[in-house]
């Protein structure tokens, strides 16, 4: 399989453990064991003590996958298929959906993978682009323009990295109807799901639309625990994970046994988990849009209306990559310029789920400061 640097990961990889703030992270502040381990019921604790590290069941922990089935409306423990994070999840998924003579629709500018393993499985993909002049806005009617006699799936990852966007939950309906009338399979990366800003709700899940649909989800986002690698695929389709499942023998064939523990843990203590990393995403937000409604001269950006990211466009004489490379050699700040989505506008990603966000705004305050920047 020829696959192509995944452009982000390789960012990541040079830059995260050697800087000093991570102003552009998807992921919310991650749990102290401890912390996580006092949320354990009677049961869990049970687990926990007598935990035996051996192999664990490929398919994942029943009480895990039960766990999982109720963040939807219509799922059972059998319908979820346990993966080492969303990443492996996305890369089973694809190359058991798509292939030479298939065609894929995918959100752009995205998380590589979405396009990238369907392309490397052989897929010819559509990106289906979201503009900034139009909020970001998933263009249904544009999407569904894009549908040929071979498109096997429309991919969307909402809420979206990195724009923040949801879409209407009467046209993320209406995609839904269209792909199932036409046979094509929605495929929903929902990896950041429960952060749904000012009072919004959640979308409908994609699984939950219809049959065929599958939804991806991880424990990394939301609930703030990416070190745990605990993601999954969701569908009523149990052929299709029956199929993902035979695929994964080749990739991790089980989970960590420690991680599927944990797992379950938070998502038993779902309520207090989602609302630490709600209040962290929240505070952050109304600190990050009064920095730029403070500095016009800096950026400006469409506001998130859901996850842990957003993706403000730098002002006009300003260069993103020139400007991240500056500020992280100049305060150890990092951000995250677009090219690395491949995407041609002049905006940087920004993390919302990090604690030290105060402390890294005012570094960049200090970097703009120095330039003259306001
Ligand atoms: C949209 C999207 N999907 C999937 C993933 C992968 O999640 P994980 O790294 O926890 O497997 C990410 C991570 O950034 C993401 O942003």
């Amino acid at each position: 399989m020829q696959i192509a640097d995944f452009a982000l990961e390789r960012y990541f990889a040079r830059w995260e453990f050697a800087v000093r703030h991570l102003l552009c992270a998807s992921d919310v502040e991650g749990w102290r064991m401890a912390d996580l381990l006092a949320l354990a019921d009677e049961d869990a604790r049970a687990r926990w003590a007598g935990l035996r590290l051996g192999y664990t069941e490929s398919t994942g922990d029943p009480a895990l996958r039960a766990e999982i089935a109720h963040l939807y409306a219509t799922l059972e423990p059998a319908d979820v298929l346990v993966f080492c994070g969303a990443e492996e999840a996305i890369f089973c998924l694809l190359t058991v959906l798509v292939g030479p003579g298939d065609h894929a629709i995918v959100t752009w500018p995205g998380y590589q993978s979405l396009h990238e393993v369907a392309r490397a499985a052989g897929a010819e993909v559509t990106l289906h682009e979201l503009r900034e002049a139009d909020g970001w806005a998933l263009d249904v009617d544009r999407l569904l323009a894009a549908v040929r006699p071979t498109t096997r799936a429309v991919v969307v990852n909402a809420p979206h990295n990195p724009t923040g966007m949801l879409p209407e939950p009467g046209e993320w309906r209406r995609l839904g109807e269209a792909c199932a009338a036409a046979g094509i399979r929605l495929v929903a990366d929902e990896v950041y799901r429960f952060l749904e800003h000012d009072g919004r709700a959640p979308l409908a899940a994609g699984a939950d639309l219809a049959p065929a649909f599958v939804s991806i989800g991880v424990l990394s986002k939301s609930f703030a625990l990416a070190g745990l690698r605990i993601g999954w695929l969701a569908s009523r389709d149990r052929d299709l994970l029956a199929r993902c499942a035979a695929f994964k023998d080749y990739t991790t064939i089980c989970a960590a046994a420690p991680s599927e523990v944990l797992g379950l843990v938070a998502l038993r203590a779902r309520a207090t988990v989602l609302a630490r990393s709600r209040a962290i995403v929240t505070a952050n937000l109304a600190r990050f849009d009064a920095f730029l409604a403070a500095r016009p001269g800096f950026a400006t950006w469409v506001r998130p209306a859901a996850g842990s990211v957003g993706f403000p466009r730098l002002a006009a004489d300003l260069d993103a990559d020139r400007l991240a490379a500056d500020l992280v050699t100049a305060e150890g700040v990092l951000l995250l310029p677009g090219s690395r989505f491949g995407h041609p506008g002049n905006h940087v990603r920004v993390g919302l789920g990090r604690e030290d966000l105060p402390a890294a705004l005012e570094r960049l305050a200090a970097f703009l400061d120095a330039r003259g920047i306001a």
